[in-house]
């Protein structure tokens, strides 16, 4: 089974690609901007085509890339959003809308969102917005993909790796275990769900 992991040398992606290389016959292909074994942005388009025309064809396509802008509501501006909507957002999109025609019958997508959807941080409005249009576009793609082709979003808190990193940005939240959050992306890949929002946070 060929994996593409967008972002597999992140907090997240590292600890997924160390639960996917124990496995047998399970090819694993790690992508990041800087890191991994290919390099890709998935800010650009061309990036994303130029990346799944170098690959062979795939049954599965995991992005744990991006984030978004975290900061003052009353001064946020545009500029200050628009890299996150291009990178996470229509980033993972065009994953998407791109890696569709190099994914094998009965393949899947799994995108990440996160737990501000539903439960915004303070300052964190950008980030909540993006992680909310990724599950809307997740539920309606999961109607049109064609050939079995299935997609679901894992959409985690606050987890344990990150707690030094973010865990101002969220106080009193429990911080998720990594393997809660491994679990949620190996139900994705290799189970039946389709469409799903797998919430790794209650
Ligand atoms: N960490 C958490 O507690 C948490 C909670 C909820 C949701 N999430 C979401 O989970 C995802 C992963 O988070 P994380 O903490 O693991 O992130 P991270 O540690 O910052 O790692 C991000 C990874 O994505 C790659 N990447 C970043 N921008 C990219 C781009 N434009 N094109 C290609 N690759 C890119 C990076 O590669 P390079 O290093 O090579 O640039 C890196 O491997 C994010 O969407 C985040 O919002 C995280």
């Amino acid at each position: 089974m060929k994996i593409l992991l967008i972002g597999g040398r992140g907090t997240i992606g590292k600890k997924l690609a160390a639960a996917l290389g124990k496995l047998e016959k399970t090819d694993l292909i790690i992508a990041g901007r800087t890191s991994g074994d290919q390099q890709v942005d998935i800010t650009s388009s061309a990036s994303i085509r130029d990346l799944f025309g170098r690959l062979p064809l795939l049954d599965a396509v995991v992005c744990t890339a991006g984030t978004g802008y975290y900061g003052d509501f009353q001064t946020m501006t545009e500029e200050q959003m628009l890299p996150g909507i291009k990178g996470k957002l229509l980033g993972q999109i065009n994953v998407v809308l791109i890696g569709k025609d190099y994914l094998r019958e009965g393949g899947s997508f799994t995108l990440t969102s996160g737990v501000a959807a539903e439960q915004p941080a303070h300052n964190g409005t950008t980030v909540a917005m993006i992680n909310g249009a990724i599950n809307s576009f997740v539920l309606s793609a999961a109607q049109e993909l064609k050939q079995d082709k299935r997609i679901n979003a894992v959409s985690p808190g606050l987890v344990e790796d990150s707690l030094e990193r973010y865990g101002a940005l969220f106080p009193g939240s429990d911080a998720v275990p990594m393997t809660r959050v491994v679990n949620g992306y190996l139900r994705s890949i290799f189970g039946a769900l389709n469409g799903e929002i797998i919430k790794v946070y209650q």
